[in-house]
């Protein structure tokens, strides 16, 4: 039995050793060298070609590198092949360290005062304390209510949306489409971090960026398909919203041309929130596999139907 390993070389190199001493009975290959398609059980990729796919007979799991798999082609994958989507403490950490740093930012007025630094303008603003400062998550999976745990302390009054409802602690959940204004009307920092799907590709447009509170600034950490890019410049530039950190677009690299750049309102980063770390996400894929082999549930496996 064969795990296909088709991502980051260094990455590959760290699971590798960890394969070969943690799960000997794995074998570990990657594309480049000798190995027997019709052994791969269990295929590692981020973005797997269909030729890839149609060469492996025998795959029974595919396990996404990261935390996303809406860049699977579903349509390639043969029905009863079934997606994991990566559930580890390196993605968790990364994610909740930069939600807690754009929360931060844009919560003590980093945006207005780089914009002020520009026009070497000594222009302080009067502090708001965290508890008039209201954050809203949507999407309320394991990175969402990891964020909300870590930003709890701070004192932010918490709020939450998903699709399906949620209980959590400390925080005010909404869900559904029938919970959305609500949700929407007490946030002054939006967190966005919801898997992309076909009912969330867009969803942070005119009609439900407005519904923010005015003043209110967005953090994108789930995808750029979920950002009508045009809503969001129309709403800066009208004083609806006064911030935006991204951390995702669509495209990948975000174009040299594009206005998102030189706004002086938006904090572009390269999707760079949080990445697998090596050793941690090949000890949770082990983990998988044996869980599989045992005939239990996957720790992150996806309804293929619904996308996430
Ligand atoms: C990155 O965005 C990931 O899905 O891990």
């Amino acid at each position: 039995m064969t795990l296909l390993y088709t991502s980051d070389p260094e990455r590959g190199r760290i699971w590798r050793e960890i394969f070969a001493a943690e799960a000997p009975d794995v074998g570990f290959a990657d594309p480049s060298e000798p190995h027997d398609p019709a052994a791969v059980r269990y295929l590692a990729a981020w973005s797997p070609s269909a030729e890839l796919i149609a060469s492996l007979p025998r795959l029974e799991i595919l396990f996404s590198i990261g935390a996303g798999i809406d860049q699977f082609d579903m349509t390639r994958l043969p029905p009863h092949v079934r997606v994991v989507r990566m559930i580890e403490p390196g993605i968790t950490a990364g994610m909740v360290e930069y939600a807690a740093m754009a929360t931060l930012a844009l919560h003590r007025n980093l945006i207005d005062y780089r914009v002020a630094q520009g026009e070497a303008r000594w222009s302080p603003i009067k502090l708001v304390p965290a508890g008039e400062r209201r954050v809203g998550v949507m999407g309320l999976g394991n990175l969402g209510q990891a964020v909300l745990k870590a930003l709890a302390p701070f004192g932010f009054p918490l709020s939450g949306w998903s699709r399906s409802a949620h209980q959590i602690d400390g925080v005010t959940c909404h869900a559904g489409a029938a919970g959305m204004a609500a949700f929407l009307a007490e946030c002054d920092i939006l967190i966005c971090l919801l898997p992309l799907t076909d009912a969330t590709r867009g969803i942070l447009c005119r009609d439900s960026l407005s519904r923010l509170p005015k003043g209110a600034a967005l953090i994108n950490v789930g995808r750029g398909g979920h950002l009508v890019e045009q809503d969001l410049l129309s709403l800066l530039d009208e004083g609806h919203l006064s911030g935006a950190v991204l951390d995702v677009t669509d495209p990948e690299p975000l174009p040299g041309d594009h206005p998102f750049w030189a706004h002086p309102r938006i904090i572009i980063t390269p999707h760079v929130a949080s990445m697998t770390r090596a050793d941690s996400a090949a000890r949770v894929l082990i983990a998988n596999i044996r869980r599989h082999e045992a005939g239990e549930p996957l720790d992150g496996e996806v309804a293929r139907n619904r996308g996430y």
